[in-house]
């Protein structure tokens, strides 16, 4: 796929962040637009601005994918719309940050929901559709975190590493398929990734607009990896490649500790 043009792209994370830029891109290249998150007051508006700013069209599918339910309601939706998605963008996820045992869990199971079964159902699902028509792309949107061990977000890291795992062996699975299949692995970008929390988001991020444009010139160039951050990110990704994993902990702890992490509580409860 060089093409977005006259294509259709559904983004799930399409309410905000990184979502809310794939989705203006993807319309910008000329793509159709299915938006997926649980807020729908913000879907519906944003696809009135994409409308009125681009000649696509636009629907709109809530969906709480914290509910494992949720891919298949999502692919029935589609079918009722009579919708045939020929890119799948996973871009919803969530992260808890903070000491894993002092921090309450539900925010740590809602991203291995999200982040992992969510995204494994939609590319079984809206994936079974394009095997069949022998063509289709799907973008995992991982991380850089999923490249090492990382104290004070280690399950988010933890499921991008299953992120970045899980999209390389499929890499390989589909070639000759007619799919392709791509992680990106954005590295901090400027997005409300924290909100709710004390922790904040490192004052050098990328924007949401170069990381989504760079993602989807990745794409269109056949490849099956993007790093469409800033160039010490991949670096920094080699680093830990290399290095034995127990000191790469220690390196990311450090780095996250400085960062204040280990400190990090909820807005409410900060403010209480
Ligand atoms: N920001 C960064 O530094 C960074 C770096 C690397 C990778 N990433 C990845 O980029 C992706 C987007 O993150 P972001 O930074 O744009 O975060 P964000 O601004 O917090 O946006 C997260 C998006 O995910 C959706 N979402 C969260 N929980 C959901 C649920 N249960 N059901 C459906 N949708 C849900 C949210 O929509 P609703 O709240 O409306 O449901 C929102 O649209 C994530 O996969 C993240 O891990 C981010």
């Amino acid at each position: 796929m060089h093409d977005y043009s006259n294509t259709t792209a559904l983004v799930t994370g399409a309410s905000k962040g990184l979502g809310e830029a794939y989705a203006h891109e993807l319309a910008r290249r000329g793509a159709n637009l299915v938006l997926v998150a649980r807020s729908a007051g913000a879907l519906h508006t944003l696809a009135e601005r994409i409308q009125a700013a681009h000649h696509v069209s636009v629907h709109v599918i809530a969906a709480d994918l914290s509910d494992r339910r949720s891919p298949q309601a999502v692919v029935d939706e589609l079918k009722r719309l009579g919708l045939e998605v020929d890119l799948l963008v996973n871009n919803a996820g969530l992260g808890a940050v903070g000491p894993f045992l002092s921090r309450p869990l539900e925010p740590n199971l809602q991203s291995v929901e999200v982040n992992v079964a969510a995204l494994m159902g939609l590319v079984h699902l809206v994936g079974a559709g394009m095997l069949e028509r022998g063509r289709g792309g799907i973008i995992n949107v991982a991380s850089t975190a999923a490249f090492q061990p990382m104290p004070y977000q280690a399950s988010y890291a933890a499921t991008k590493a299953f992120v970045l795992s899980f999209t390389e062996a499929l890499t390989e699975e589909l070639r000759g398929t007619g799919l392709r299949v791509m992680a990106a692995h954005p590295g901090a970008t400027d997005t409300g990734f924290f909100s709710g929390t004390t922790a904040s988001m490192d004052p050098k991020a990328d924007t949401p607009a170069s990381v989504a444009a760079n993602t989807l010139d990745d794409f269109a160039r056949g490849r099956s990896v993007s790093y469409p951050g800033r160039a010490c990110n991949r670096a920094a990704t080699w680093a830990s490649r290399l290095l034995p994993r127990g000191t790469v902990a220690g390196i990311t702890g450090g780095l996250n500790r400085r960062a204040g992490f280990q400190d990090v509580s909820d807005v409410s409860s900060a403010t209480s």
